[in-house]
C-alpha cells in the first residue's frame, strides 16, 4: 500500500521504493508538513514538532500559550489568522474581508489519477499512480478546500493539486491559489532557478538562500523565456552526481511565481502556482476552481538524477501518448532559409535538395498566408497567398509527399494583426482596455483566448487545414506577450480573470485539436523556448528550443532546458554561418552534433551547398538514422557544466551503446589535460569504441575517464561513440563517403528527380 494511513487516521504516509512524504493532522484540524525526503521504513514521529512560546507568536487555540501558526510546518496556509509568512491561498469574502479558517474534515485514498478539468496535467493508471485527497471546510464561510497529492509508484514524484468549492449563497474572490505550499525544516539550501531571455533561455542560476522571500514570476501572459516555473532546492554540496535535490515545477503555461521564504525560526517555505499579483477568481456558489498541477521531485543522487525523474515524468505521463515512443522526423524548416520570400518554384528546389539528403518532414514556416510579406499584415487571415502558391497549401503538401516526405506549416493562431480581414470583422476579439491605446509587439496584437467565439474560431481554422489529412505537423507560434489584459465579454469583477482564462482557452483549443488529429505532430514554439512549458508539453510533443541557433549558444541554452526535459522535446536545427543571430562561425560537424543533441533538424538554404557541404550533411543524417533510437529515446547525462571557457559535456546511454558529445569552447593553451568520467555506463560491461576498436571497462570509463585530445580549434566537438563488447560491431559513420560514389549520386539526381 504506498500511502499508509496511521495514528487513528491522522497520519498519512505517503512511499514508494525512494521518497517518502509524511503529513499529520495536528488538533483534528491543521494539515502539518511532517517528512518529505528518502523513503522511509516507516515513521512514528521521531522529529516531532517543538511547541515554543515564543515573542510575537498569536495562538489560535487559547489555551496553548505554545502553539502558533506562524512557526508549524504546514501544507497550505492562509494569512489574517496567525501565519505571517508567504500565503499559499488567501480568499475574499463577500463582505471584503480577508480572512477563512479551513479545518480538516476527512481523506480519501484513490487508486489512479482523476483527470483535471480543463488543464493539462501527468496521467498514470491504478499501478502507476496512488491520490489522497484531503478534504478542510471553513464553517463559517461555507466554503471547502480539497488538497490532492499523487504519489508515482515508479519515480521519486509526488504531484499536488487544490480545488476549491464554494457552498455557500454567496460569491467569494479567490485572490491567490497556489498549487503547492510545503513547510522545509532547513535553510541550508542553494536555490536552483533556469532564467534568460529571448534567443537566450534556460541559464542556470545558482545561489545560497538568504533571509527573507525569494522569488521568480511571469507576469507576461505566458510562462516567459525570462523564467521557467521552476525551482529547485539543493544541499550546499550537490552536484550533477551526488547530493539532495528538491525541485518544484508548475504545470501550466501563464503568469505563475515561484517563491522560497527563509523565515525567522530557521524553516524554509516554499510556494508555487499561479501569479497572485495578476490574477483574481470570482466564486460563485456551488461552483468549483482548480488549480494548476505542481511537480514535486526528489533526488539524492544530484542534479543527473532529478533530471532523468523530469524526463521520464514527461516523456511517459505527460506528453502526448501516441509521440512517447514514435521516432521524431528529421526536418527542413524554411525560416533561416527563406523568411517571408517564398514562391512555390524555389520552394519546390528547396525540397528536392531535402529529399536529397535524407530530410523527413519539409516545413514551411511564416510567410505563406494572407499577404504577409513581412511581420506588419496578415495574422488572423489563414488563407493561403496564391500568388505565393498558385496550387495552394494542398498543392504544396501534395508535392512534398510525392517526394517521399511529410509536410508541415507554421501558424500563430493565438495572434491577429490590424491590417486583416479577421481585425476589420472582429475588432472586439483583439484584447484591449476601453479607450486606451493597444500595445503593439512585433506589430501585433493578441487574440482574447478567454472568448468561446474566439477559441471556437482557432479551432476551425486549424481542423480545415488538418482535415485535409496531407499536413502531419504544426508549429504553433507565439510571438509576444500580453498587455490590455481585459476582455469586454467579461463584468468589471471579472477583469482580473482574464489572463488565467486565456491559458484555460487556449488549453481547450489545444485539448480539442490534439484529440481530433492525435496524430498529427504539434511542435510548441514562442519566438522558440518563451513558453516551453510542462503544460504546453501535455499537449505538443517537442518545443522549438530557441531562436538562437547558434551552436556554442545553444550548448547552453540545451544544458539548462535539460535540467527538465529529455533532448527528444527539444527541436535544435544545423543553421547557417555566419550565424543569424550572433554572428559566429563554427564548423557544420560542430553544428550537426550540438543539433542532433536536440531533435534534430535543418535551417538553411539546402540548394546553396557546396558539394562538401551537401556530403557531410547526407552523412550527419545518415548516421542519426542510425543513432536515432538512442538519441531519442536514450537516457542523457549531463557531464560537465559549461566552464567559463564554454567547455562542456553529455552523454547518451542505452541498454547497449553510449555516445558522448565533448565541446570545446574556446581553445586556449596551457589547458590541463581533461579525463572525463562517464558516471553512468554499465560497470559489469566493457565497452568498444567504434572508432578506434579500443575496448575499455564501463568502470573505467566512468571512474578513470575518457581522455580528452588536445583541441587547437575553437567550438570543436568530438563525439566518441561506445558499443557494449558482444554486440555486432557497428561501421564506424566517420568513414567519409567516397567522393566517387557522391559524384555518380549527381550524376544521377535528374533522373532521381523524374521519378519523383
Ligand atoms: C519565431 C519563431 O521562433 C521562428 O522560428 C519563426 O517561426 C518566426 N517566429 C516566424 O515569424
Amino acid at each position: 500500500m504506498p500511502i499508509t494511513v496511521e495514528k487513528n487516521e491522522t497520519l498519512f504516509h505517503l512511499k514508494n521504493s525512494s521518497v517518502s512524504y509524511v503529513i499529520e493532522i495536528l488538533h483534528n484540524k491543521y494539515i502539518t508538513h511532517r517528512y518529505w525526503g528518502s523513503v522511509l521504513s516507516s515513521y512514528h514521529g521521531s522529529n516531532e514538532i517543538q511547541m515554543i512560546d515564543r515573542g510575537f507568536a498569536t495562538n489560535p487555540i487559547p489555551t496553548l500559550r505554545d502553539f502558533s501558526l506562524n512557526s508549524l510546518p504546514l501544507e497550505y496556509s492562509t494569512q489574517g489568522n496567525g501565519d505571517h509568512r508567504i500565503a499559499g491561498y488567501q480568499i475574499r469574502l463577500e463582505n471584503g474581508t480577508n480572512v477563512t479558517d479551513f479545518s480538516y474534515v476527512d481523506y480519501q485514498v484513490i487508486q489512479g489519477k482523476p483527470k483535471l478539468t480543463g488543464l493539462p496535467a501527468t496521467f498514470g493508471n491504478q499501478q502507476d499512480v496512488t491520490t489522497l485527497e484531503l478534504t478542510l471546510e471553513d464553517a463559517i464561510s461555507q466554503l471547502k478546500m480539497i488538497l490532492s497529492y499523487h504519489l508515482f509508484e515508479n519515480l521519486p514524484v509526488i504531484t499536488r493539486t487544490v480545488r476549491f468549492e464554494n457552498q455557500s449563497q454567496q460569491s467569494v474572490f479567490l485572490e491567490n491559489t497556489a498549487s503547492l505550499m510545503i513547510d522545509l525544516p532547513s535553510q541550508q539550501f542553494d536555490l536552483i532557478t533556469l532564467d534568460g531571455s529571448h534567443t537566450n533561455e534556460a541559464g542556470i542560476t545558482r545561489t545560497p538562500i538568504r533571509s527573507g522571500i525569494q522569488k521568480i514570476e511571469s507576469s507576461r501572459g505566458t510562462s516567459s523565456p525570462q523564467h521557467q516555473p521552476f525551482m529547485a532546492l539543493t544541499a550546499p554540496e550537490t552536484t550533477e552526481f551526488s547530493g539532495e535535490v528538491r525541485a518544484f515545477h508548475l504545470i501550466y503555461s501563464g503568469n505563475f511565481s515561484a517563491q522560497v521564504e527563509a523565515e525567522q525560526y530557521g524553516s524554509s517555505r516554499v510556494v508555487i502556482g499561479i501569479h497572485e499579483g495578476t490574477f483574481e477568481w470570482q466564486l460563485n456558489p456551488q461552483e468549483t476552481f482548480q488549480t494548476p498541477e505542481a511537480v514535486l521531485v526528489y533526488s539524492e543522487t544530484g542534479l543527473n538524477a532529478m533530471s532523468q525523474t523530469f524526463h521520464q515524468l514527461y516523456q511517459n505521463h505527460l506528453a502526448p501518448t501516441y509521440f512517447k515512443e514514435k521516432e521524431r522526423p528529421i526536418l527542413l524548416n524554411t525560416w533561416e532559409a527563406n523568411y517571408f520570400d517564398l514562391n512555390e518554384a524555389s520552394l519546390d528546389k528547396l525540397a528536392n535538395a531535402a529529399a536529397e539528403m535524407g530530410i523527413e518532414l519539409f516545413v514551411l514556416d511564416d510567410g505563406w498566408f494572407g499577404k504577409r510579406q513581412d511581420d506588419t499584415s496578415s495574422l488572423g487571415d489563414w488563407t493561403t497567398d496564391l500568388t505565393k502558391l498558385p496550387h495552394g497549401i494542398e498543392g504544396l503538401a501534395e508535392k512534398i509527399r510525392q517526394k517521399g516526405m511529410e509536410f508541415g506549416l507554421w501558424f500563430e493562431p493565438e495572434m491577429i494583426s490590424k491590417n486583416s480581414y479577421l481585425y476589420d470583422l472582429h475588432p472586439d476579439w483583439a484584447l484591449q482596455v476601453p479607450h486606451y491605446p493597444m500595445t503593439e509587439g512585433r506589430r501585433q496584437f493578441v487574440l482574447d483566448l478567454s472568448r468561446i467565439d474566439v477559441q471556437d474560431y482557432l479551432i476551425d481554422v486549424l481542423s480545415s487545414y488538418l482535415d485535409s489529412g496531407r499536413i502531419s505537423y504544426i508549429k504553433w507560434d507565439m510571438n509576444r506577450h500580453l498587455t490590455e489584459v481585459a476582455s469586454q465579454l467579461l463584468t468589471s469583477v471579472q477583469q482580473k480573470e482574464v489572463s488565467h482564462r486565456y491559458v484555460l482557452g487556449l488549453y481547450r483549443i489545444l485539448e480539442s485539436l490534439t484529440t481530433k488529429y492525435p496524430h498529427c505532430l504539434f511542435e510548441n514554439c514562442s519566438s522558440g523556448g518563451g513558453r516551453f512549458d510542462p503544460g504546453m508539453m501535455h499537449y505538443m510533443a517537442q518545443t522549438w528550443t530557441s531562436d538562437n541557433t547558434d551552436a556554442l549558444s545553444r550548448t547552453l541554452i540545451q544544458y539548462g532546458y535539460s535540467f527538465l526535459y529529455p533532448p527528444i522535446m527539444m527541436g535544435a536545427h544545423v543553421s547557417q554561418v555566419p550565424n543569424h543571430q550572433v554572428g559566429r562561425i563554427t564548423s557544420l560537424e560542430t553544428r550537426g552534433h550540438i543539433a542532433m543533441s536536440g531533435n534534430l533538424g535543418y535551417e538553411l538554404d539546402f540548394t546553396q551547398l557546396d558539394l562538401n557541404e551537401k556530403q557531410e550533411i547526407h552523412s550527419q543524417i545518415s548516421f542519426y538514422k542510425q543513432m536515432r533510437p538512442l538519441f531519442q529515446f536514450g537516457q542523457f547525462f549531463r557531464l560537465q557544466m559549461p566552464n567559463t571557457f564554454f567547455a562542456s559535456s553529455w552523454l547518451f546511454l542505452n541498454e547497449d551503446e553510449a555516445i558522448i558529445i565533448y565541446f570545446n569552447g574556446l581553445a586556449r593553451p596551457s589547458v590541463p589535460v581533461q579525463y572525463l568520467p562517464l558516471h553512468y555506463l554499465d560497470e559489469s560491461s566493457d565497452y568498444v569504441n567504434q572508432a578506434t576498436g579500443e575496448t575499455f571497462s564501463g568502470s573505467e570509463l566512468n571512474k578513470a575517464g575518457l581522455t580528452i585530445p588536445r583541441i587547437k580549434e575553437d567550438f570543436k566537438t568530438l563525439l566518441f561513440h561506445f558499443k557494449k563488447k558482444g554486440l555486432t560491431e557497428y561501421k564506424p559513420y566517420k568513414i567519409q563517403l567516397n567522393m566517387d560514389f557522391i559524384r555518380l549520386f549527381y550524376k544521377l539526381r535528374p533522373l532521381y528527380l523524374l521519378s519523383l
